[in-house]
């Protein structure tokens, strides 16, 4: 029989060699009690949080553990169904409307997690016929969407209209649509797009473009839309994608894109 684990022996002796010399697993941190938006009980020791996306530090907000708690007494703790089955709320329509109309847009849908806003919104944009071009450094949840959707994917070079202008010019000839798909800011390092470059390069090439902006979202542009929003160039990007788990401390538990394509 093949030992189905075999596979990660490279992996677990990485970690191993990792972890020899050091007095805690980085990998397995446990936070026994949030502090404070900054600071949590590691071992019995307050200690600062430098991981967190916590950016404006809601996730200790009282006015929003009330909101949460006064929410969770009138409705309950979950739908037990499928949106397209019993799953949705009056709420979440009233909160999909009221994003779509932050954002400008006609239309909002919410998934559970930003994870899961990227598995849907990019595979079901993106079909056979299609053609997706990801930034290299996309965030996973992109990746795994661009293999669900079927559609050829295309990488260009970080953060580089150029590239990608590039990489467009020879699809010139390609019948299906080409989505582009950027994040405002880059999670792992910070850096952020150049998203009215990116806008530029997608109208030329009659081309889509859908944003990612989980880390801006709250924290960039004077409403806090976002790289897109900062950058004025919000009527170039076809679709946006945020999560409330960074910057709103997951005050609602859902994420959401933000799109036109459900017109
Ligand atoms: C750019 C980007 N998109 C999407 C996600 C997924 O968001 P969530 O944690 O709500 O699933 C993340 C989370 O790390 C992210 O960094």
């Amino acid at each position: 029989m093949t030992d189905i684990f075999a596979k990660y022996a490279g992996l677990k002796a990485a970690a191993a060699g990792l972890t020899a010399h050091s007095p805690r697993n980085p990998f397995g941190v446990v936070i026994d009690h949030p502090v404070s938006a900054t600071v949590g009980l590691i071992e019995g020791r307050e200690t600062l949080l430098f991981g967190t996306n916590n950016y404006l530090g809601l996730s200790q907000s009282k006015a929003a553990a009330d909101a949460a708690i006064e929410t969770v007494r009138r409705e309950g703790v979950g739908t037990t169904g499928s949106r397209i089955a019993n799953g949705t709320f009056a709420l979440h329509r009233k909160l999909e409307m009221r994003l779509a109309e932050v954002f400008r847009r006609r239309h909002c849908m919410i998934f559970s997690t930003g994870y899961q806003a990227n598995l849907g919104a990019i595979s079901a944009l993106a079909g056979k016929d299609d053609v997706l071009l990801l930034d290299a450094d996309s965030h996973a949840s992109i990746y795994d969407a661009s293999r669900l959707g079927y559609a050829q994917v295309i990488r260009f070079r970080h953060n580089d209209p150029t590239d990608l202008d590039r990489r467009l010019a020879r699809l010139k000839d390609h019948q299906g649509a080409k989505l582009v798909v950027v994040e405002g800011i880059y999670s792992m390092t910070g850096n952020v797009a150049p998203m009215r470059e990116f806008a530029e390069v997608k109208k030329k090439h009659g081309a889509y473009l859908l944003a990612d902006e989980a880390h801006s979202f709250g924290v960039l542009g004077e409403n806090g839309r976002g790289v897109a929003e900062r950058d004025g160039c919000e009527d170039d990007v076809d679709f946006v994608v945020g999560t409330f788990s960074k910057s709103l401390a997951r005050l609602a538990v859902i994420a959401c894109p933000i799109s036109t394509v459900w017109s």
